[in-house]
């Protein structure tokens, strides 16, 4: 997963012990991947590798890339056969090119969409596929407004949202403008539940919204995700347990 704009450090085992679900229901994007023996794909944004793995079983040949280098170190540990490299999804470039490139849970993370979009096309073969899913728009509403509210009554200053939701009709037209056609496209709700119980949600804030945390002290982060727990808990905690509030948007683009 790359993080663009929060400081490129990630805390690899919160990642892979309690947000596993971040590949798990990449598995169905998978689906849409297709992937065929011989094919050679690019996973964008690679994580810790466990897609990458899941795209080398069918056949194909992958590469695997993340602009964060704890990630690739973590993912070189887990699947150390594979080709993994650090590189930044607003400027890489491939030696070959390529038949696929494949996205799970990495564009939300990149502002700069059309430099991201300039370099996948550039990487991939006339007719060959781009297939993405990220947070779209409306993602995460609820939280981000509870973020926002509790930063505003601790310590009012400009918040950095690191985010970026766009619509279908948003990213279809960027993907049009740099010579893709889309072929598929759509944004659904994805009720997400939290791993571990009560503290659900803090590890979430702590893992996918550090940026909020980022100029508050130790006690004032404490208090703010205190605060935040307590507006969301009428409406995503249930039984013990956290559910975000996330929404996914899904597209396929050839390569014209
Ligand atoms: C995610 O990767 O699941 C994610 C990251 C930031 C905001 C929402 C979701």
């Amino acid at each position: 997963m790359t993080n663009i704009s929060s400081p490129n450090i990630w805390d690899t085992s919160l990642y892979q012990d309690k947000h596993a679900f971040v590949w798990q229901y990449g598995e169905e994007l998978l689906q849409l991947l297709n992937p065929q023996r011989g094919e050679l794909i690019l996973d964008l944004g690679c994580g810790t590798g466990q897609l990458t793995e899941k795209i080398a079983q069918t056949g194909a040949e992958v590469i695997g890339i993340d602009s964060a280098p704890a990630m690739i170190e973590k993912a070189r540990q887990n699947y150390p056969h594979l080709r993994f490299d650090v590189a930044d999804a607003t400027n890489f470039q491939i030696e070959q090119t390529l038949d696929a490139v494949f996205s799970n849970a990495v564009l939300h993370w990149v502002k700069e969409a059309e430099k991201a979009i300039a370099c996948i096309h550039q990487a991939l073969k006339p007719g060959g596929r781009f297939v993405a899913e990220f947070g779209g728009k409306g993602n995460v509403q609820a939280i981000a407004q509870a973020l926002t509210s509790a930063i505003e009554a601790i310590a009012p200053s400009p918040t950095l949202n690191p985010w970026y939701f766009p619509s279908i009709a948003e990213y279809a037209t960027l993907l049009e403008h740099q010579g893709f056609d889309v072929i598929y496209a759509v944004l659904f709700p994805r009720p997400t539940p939290l791993a571990d119980g009560d503290a659900g949600m803090a590890n979430w804030i702590q893992m996918f919204a550090s940026a909020f945390l980022a100029e508050l002290s130790v006690d004032q982060q404490i208090q703010l995700i205190h605060n935040v727990e307590n507006s969301l808990k009428p409406t995503l905690y249930q039984q013990g347990n956290w559910t975000a509030d996330y929404r996914r948007i899904r597209i396929i683009a050839l390569k014209t």
